[in-house]
Formats: structure tokens, sequence, C-alpha cells
């Protein structure tokens, strides 16, 4: 840090200064106070590479912004479940970051994919929390490695476009706990992020920009959060209501601060909000005071070459009837190369994070250059790029198709189908191109459909007319070559689904509450999001989350599960590779509880890990199951809740995919729960000090009545069970509310004592 910089304690600040540092300085800079020695920090977009933008820039992707290396899109980095080539993609970022000064890279973009028709699913990672956290907290960590910033976006609940700016997400705290919030608590209380951006929307009637529950209690009270808030841009509705929630700044400026330091002066808004955000400005500044000093280069060469490397990885091959993927490279019969994407690329969304690529590959070109004899190539382009039909194109491309040995057919969505600010309608490619696969198919039998798109399409009934799919999701700048390398057997294809492909729209457990409407949109499925619906209800989907192919094959065995403490297990397995070519696996594994307290999805992906192995090799691997891993949100306890007994360790390649087992017994977490006159008789008796109390009292008091128990509390009528205790004065002569009020408060007092008892062994 210069020593200009050195930033003064806010007391010595102004009331306007303070009020100043809250808001931003223009479009991408915090506030510069040159009096006080205070520099202003730049933010750019990211994330999937730089966009930073000259003066009087804008936040929609509208306006250019200096060349960068386009990395693949999160739906790419997060199909390759590789979180330490994320890691380095985040590195390669912050390089770019400091060679431009930019302080802080704003993403990850962690939001749940909730519908496959949300507008920015291409830029973020999964249906799937923990895949989404570790993610996440890889980019976070690579980006952070060279201490540039990142802004951790957008907290929370923002999984739709439409009416973002104002719709307020419905969800219960269950589903929050369980399925939006944990991506967010994992990579805040393992990465610790420099800023977390709060989400335009509202959740539960409250705008997210001034959610107390959100912004303090959760994420600074239970996660420990020590960083800075900044709202998304133009999120903020009240500046004064925003600082007291816990919002710390506000970008980009609207010129509120002489309202702020106004509303401090007359008592309105307690100075100390004011004070504790301007000093996390402070803060933010020197935690990312070595950009500004550095005098950064890039090689584009090394950038590329690692873009390309993480666009081979985030493919996904789907399909591949008969082994027909790797095509030779040396084969001497002509090859089609149909779709105009071969050519001009489809490799990243719309909007803030669209990045201005230093080169861009296309497969065309890459393909000529893979191949020995490049004159079998044949090109037709088959449809335009915005849409137009025209049966001229069509023809030319039957025509390319005919004859030749096989077909590359390039298809996905259009640039206009996908970006930030609204959501898709439908999950349908464009019907030009599937007349075209229609038209292809007429004449080759051998059609290999390669898709760019940033989010899933429906693949029925086309996927027919195809003989094997290579899903390219948005791959970056290098998506070509990357491409290339994989349709002709240079690299393996290693991608999984990071989100379930469905057979149709409707079968997504968000169809009937997608995207809601004046002002609302109710999570109606709650915490059955993605594969947690479809697996749990068996619904027959197209491909399943998990789900990826490889030019090799893999083998499992040898399972051992060792307990490591209450609650806590390792999983240790075998992984072989059983074919003849290089190639890497990603084990998952997933929890599923036979019989619990609340309704639970019928499995969960608790842990997983990439492993590249030679043909014929093995690896063991050991994954680790903390209690996080079988609990549950309780809102009844408003904790997470481990109940006793049996899980089962499912492990495999995909969710559908599951090649080893294991039952586990866990002791359960301590029940915080205190047992009420309210509480049923099922309840006092399942709890280990009530129960023998409530037992002891019938013997004592009741010993002549009829008693709708077995005085053991071995067996017990399930409409018994279901009493809670106070009513039962009225259906039983001789139990009266003071018994009861004596069993709660005895309940109580041994509980008390048996926590003291504990404490004193602990101790
Ligand atoms: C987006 C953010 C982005 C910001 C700055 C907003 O419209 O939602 O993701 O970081 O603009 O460009």
């Amino acid at each position: 840090m210069h020593d200009s910089e050195h930033a003064k304690p806010p007391k010595q600040l102004t009331l306007e200064q303070k009020a100043a540092l809250t808001s931003g300085g223009d479009f991408w800079h915090t506030q510069a106070l040159p009096g006080a020695g205070i520099a202003p920090v730049m933010l750019a977009d990211g994330p999937h590479g730089l966009r930073r933008q000259p003066e009087g820039g804008d936040a929609l992707g509208i306006g250019t912004s200096v060349p960068a290396t386009c990395f693949p899109p999160l739906v790419g980095l997060g199909s390759s479940w590789n979180r330490s080539l994320v890691e380095q993609v985040g590195r390669a970022i912050a390089r770019e970051a400091t060679a431009q000064r930019v302080g802080v890279v704003l993403g990850p973009g962690v939001n749940i994919k909730r519908s496959p028709l949300g507008g920015r699913n291409f830029e973020y990672v999964s249906e799937d929390p923990l895949l989404a956290g570790r993610i996440g907290a890889a980019w976070v960590t690579g980006v952070q490695s060279l201490g540039v910033g990142t802004s951790l976006k957008h907290f929370a609940v923002n999984s739709q476009e439409t009416d973002r700016l104002r719709v307020s997400a419905e969800v219960d705290e269950r589903t929050l706990r369980e399925i939006y919030l944990p991506a967010f608590e994992h990579i805040v209380t393992t990465a610790r992020p420099t800023t977390v951006m709060c989400a335009y929307n509202a959740v539960n009637g409250t705008l997210c920009s001034q959610n107390r529950w959100l912004l303090t209690e959760v994420l600074r009270g239970e996660w420990g959060f020590d960083g800075l808030v900044v709202s998304d841009w133009g999120a903020v509705s009240d500046r004064a209501a925003a600082l007291e929630a816990g919002l710390d700044l506000e970008m980009p400026p609207s010129g509120a601060d002489q309202a702020l330091a106004e509303a401090v002066r007359t008592g309105d808004l307690d100075q100390r909000y004011l004070d504790a955000s301007a000093r996390r400005v402070l803060e933010l500044i020197e935690r990312t005071a070595g950009p500004r000093a550095a005098d950064g280069a890039i090689s584009v060469e090394e950038h590329h070459a690692l873009a390309r490397a993480a666009a081979t990885e985030s493919a996904v091959l789907l399909k591949n009837d008969g082994g027909l993927l790797p095509l030779d490279p040396h084969a001497g019969t002509a090859l089609a190369v149909i779709g105009a994407f071969a050519e001009t690329p489809r490799f990243q969304g719309g909007g803030s994070s669209h990045v201005v690529p230093n080169r861009v590959d296309s497969a065309l070109e890459a393909i000529r250059a893979t191949v020995a004899h490049p004159e079998r190539i044949r090109f037709a382009p088959g449809f335009t790029l915005d849409g137009n039909p025209d049966e001229q194109l069509v023809e030319q491309a039957v025509d390319a198709a005919r004859g030749a040995a096989q077909v590359l057919l390039f298809l996905g969505l259009p640039e206009s189908a996908e970006s930030e600010g609204f959501d898709r309608t439908d999950l349908l490619l464009p019907a030009d191109q599937l007349a075209l696969l229609n038209a292809v198919a007429q004449v080759s039998a051998d059609i290999v459909v390669v898709l760019s798109n940033g989010a899933t399409v429906q693949m029925t009934p086309w996927q027919d007319q195809a003989t094997a799919v290579l899903e390219g999701w948005l791959l970056g700048q290098a998506g070509g070559s990357a491409l290339a390398d994989l349709l002709f057997g240079i690299a393996n294809p290693s991608g999984r689904l990071a989100e379930t492909i469905p057979l149709r729209l409707e079968d997504s457990p968000s169809y009937l509450h997608f995207p809601g409407g004046d002002g609302h949109v109710h999570h109606g499925e709650g915490l059955f999001v993605g594969y947690r619906s479809y697996d749990t209800l068996g619904t027959a989907v197209a491909y399943p989350f998990g789900h990826g192919l490889s030019y090799t094959t893999f083998g499992y065995g040898d399972l051992a599960v060792t307990e490591a403490g209450p609650n806590r297990f390792s999983a240790c397995f075998t992984v072989t590779n059983t074919g003849s070519r290089a190639g890497a696996e990603v084990a998952q594994l997933y929890v599923h509880q036979p019989v619990s307290r609340l309704r639970r999805p019928v499995h969960e992906l608790k842990a997983f890990e990439k492993v590249f192995l030679e043909p014929g090799e093995s690896t063991r691997v050991t994954l680790e199951l903390d209690e996080r891993s079988f609990a549950y949100w309780s809102p009844r306890d408003s904790g997470w809740t481990v109940d006793p007994g049996e899980f089962e360790l499912r492990i495999g390649a995909s969710s559908r995919d599951l090649r080893l087992r294991a039952g586990v017994r866990c002791a359960g977490t301590p029940r915080p729960h205190r047992l009420v006159a309210e509480s049923t008789i099922g309840e006092w008796l399942a709890d280990p000090v009530g129960g023998p109390l409530l037992i002891a009292a019938i013997k004592a008091d009741l010993a002549d009545s009829p008693v709708p128990v077995n005085l053991d509390g071995s067996e017990i009528s399930a409409m018994a069970a279901a009493l809670p205790l106070a009513r039962v004065p009225a259906f039983l002569a001789g139990v009266t509310r003071a018994h009861i009020a004596a069993l709660v408060a005895a309940t109580e007092e041994a509980r008390a004592a048996t926590e003291q008892a504990r404490a004193a062994t602990e101790g």
C-alpha cells in the first residue's frame, strides 16, 4: 500500500466524507477522498474473464470493454467438477485484474438453477448447493490468492430474471437453509470472499439490500463474514434502511450522500451504522491495495491455453452410441461440418458478464488444423444466426452431408435467446435448426450433434436422429479448439452434468410456480429442486444429474467406511480405469436417509472427487462426511438436526448410476428441542429425559386410571401419540394442568442437571 493511501479511522472523517465512502465515486470505483488520502478501488465484472470498462461504462454489457481472456462461463466450469482447475482460472483472472488495476472482480455467481428457464443460468454453477459452493469457493480462493478481491453474488435467491429488481421470492426457511443459502455459507466460511453482493430481489417481502436477517444476522452473525456488502448495481431503494440492515456500499452512486449525512444529524440513522460501513470500505481499500501497486503483465498465450484446457473439461459427452466418437484424425473419408456455430462460435452469454475476448477459436478452423487431410472437410452453415429460415442453406448442408462418412452438426441457442435481464419461455432448439437436423438425417446415419447453449435444451425427440451428442455449453474463447480436441480424441471428455436435463419443461419441479407474477414468486416446490425432485419422484429424465460419458470406462469397488467421530465418516473406495484410454472420472457420493422425521429428498450430493487415471490404473478415493452431510434444517429447532439412526452412502457416476452402497448409523444431534405442555405424548416418550419422567409420573399418579399407553412406553396407539400432553386432561379424569406443569418443570430441571454434568466432564 502507498503511504498516501493509509486509511484514516472513520472518526477523523466528516459525516459527509463517511457518507461519500459508502457509495461509489462512479460506475466502477469506490469514492476517492484525496484530501483524506483515500484512493478508490476499481471493481469490474467477471466472472469468467475480466470486463474492465473504460470511463462511463454501463452495467448491462452494452458498452465495450478492454479485451481479456474469456474463460468458460460458470455453466461450463461447474460441469468440470474440477476445483483445482477452477482455482487456476481464478488465478489467471486475478493476474488480468492486476494488470488492469482492478481491485475487485464481481463474481462468482452461485445462485441455484431453480428452473432450466433461468435467464442467467449460464452464469451460475448448478442446481445443487454443494457443487455450487465447492466450485465457487475454488474460484474465490484462486482470485484472492493473488490479492485481488471478489464479490460473491447475488445474495440471495436471485434465481430468475423476470421482474428481478422487485420480485419477492417467497421461500420457507428450511428451503432457504438447505438449498438457497449453503453455497454462500460454504464460500463465506471457507474462502472468505472480500465482498458479498446483495441481490436485486426481495426475499419473503424484504428487499435483499434492506434485509437485516440476511445481511447481518445470517451473513455476519452466523457465518462470521468480516468483509463488505456491496449492492448489486442499482439494487438500493432506501440507503439509510440498507445501511441499518447491513449493506455497506451502494453501487453505482445514486447521489444521496448529503441526505444520508443529514439523517445521522437528525437522529434518523444511528451513526454507528455509517461508521461501521465506512470502516469496511476503508478495509476493502486496504485489502485490495495489491492490484493498485502492481505492474502486472499477462501472457495471452498461456491464458488462452488454460481457457482451452478448462473448456475441454467443461463439455459433457451425453451420448455416444456404438463409440462413434472419437473420430479418427488420420481418416481420409469426407467429413461434413455443418452449422453456423462451427464457424462463428457461441461461447458466452449476454449482459454484464460479457467479456470482449482477446482471441476466438472457431471449431471449423480447429478441426481443419487437427485432421491429417483438411481437404476432406466439407463445411456448410446450414442456418443463419439471426434465425431467418433459408432453404438454400439447408440444401447446401444436405449436399455436404450426402456421402460424407460422418456429420458434425453444430446446433445451439442463438445469442438473443440467453441473456441477463430475461428468462426463457421454452427449452426448444430453434425450429430451423431442428428442420436442418431432420433434413441431414435423411442422408446420413452418423451424425454427431455438438451443442452450444447456456442452459439445458429439450433433447427429445430430435436426439434419436443423432448417434452422438456432445453438450458444449458455452465454452469461452478457446471452446472451438477444445471441441476439436474432444471430437478427435486428443482430449477425453470428463465434464459431468451440474444440472439435470429433463425430458420436458413440464417435468421441471418449479414449472407450476416459475416465474410467479404480481411481484411474487412462490417457491412451491420447496427444497425439491433439480434431481432432489426427479430422483425422489422417479421422473424419467433425458440425462440425470452428474451424468457424462468418457472414451474410457471406470470401475468402482472395495468400499470401506470408517467412523471418524459422532456423525462423521470417511468413505474410501477404489476407482479403476478399465478401458484403453487415459481419462477422468467424477466419483459422486450421495446420502440417503431411509426414515426421517421430516420429508427429505431421496438422496443428496455430499461429496465428490475428480480423478485422472491412465488405462488400467486404480486409485483409492477418500471422501469425508461431516455432521452437516447428514443433517436437515429443523424449523422447529431453528437449527441443523441429524436424526439418530440408519443412513445409506451411495457412490457412483451420476445420481442414477450408483455403484457402491454402505449403511452407516448416526448417533444424531442432541436435540436442542425443549419439551413443553404442547409437545405430544409421542414426543415426550421419544425424549431421553422427558420420556422416563412421563412414564414415572403415570405410574405414580395414575396407577388406577385407564391410561392410553403401555406403562413401559413400548407400545402406544398412533392416536394417543399425536395427543399434545396439554390436552390430556380433557380425555383423562385424574390428570390435571398442575400434573403437567410439574412434569414440564421436572424435565427442565433434569435436563439442566444432565447438561451441567456433561459440561463438567468435557471441561
Ligand atoms: C448484475 C451484476 C453485475 C453488476 C455490475 C448487475 O446488473 O446483476 O451481476 O456484477 O450489474 O455490472
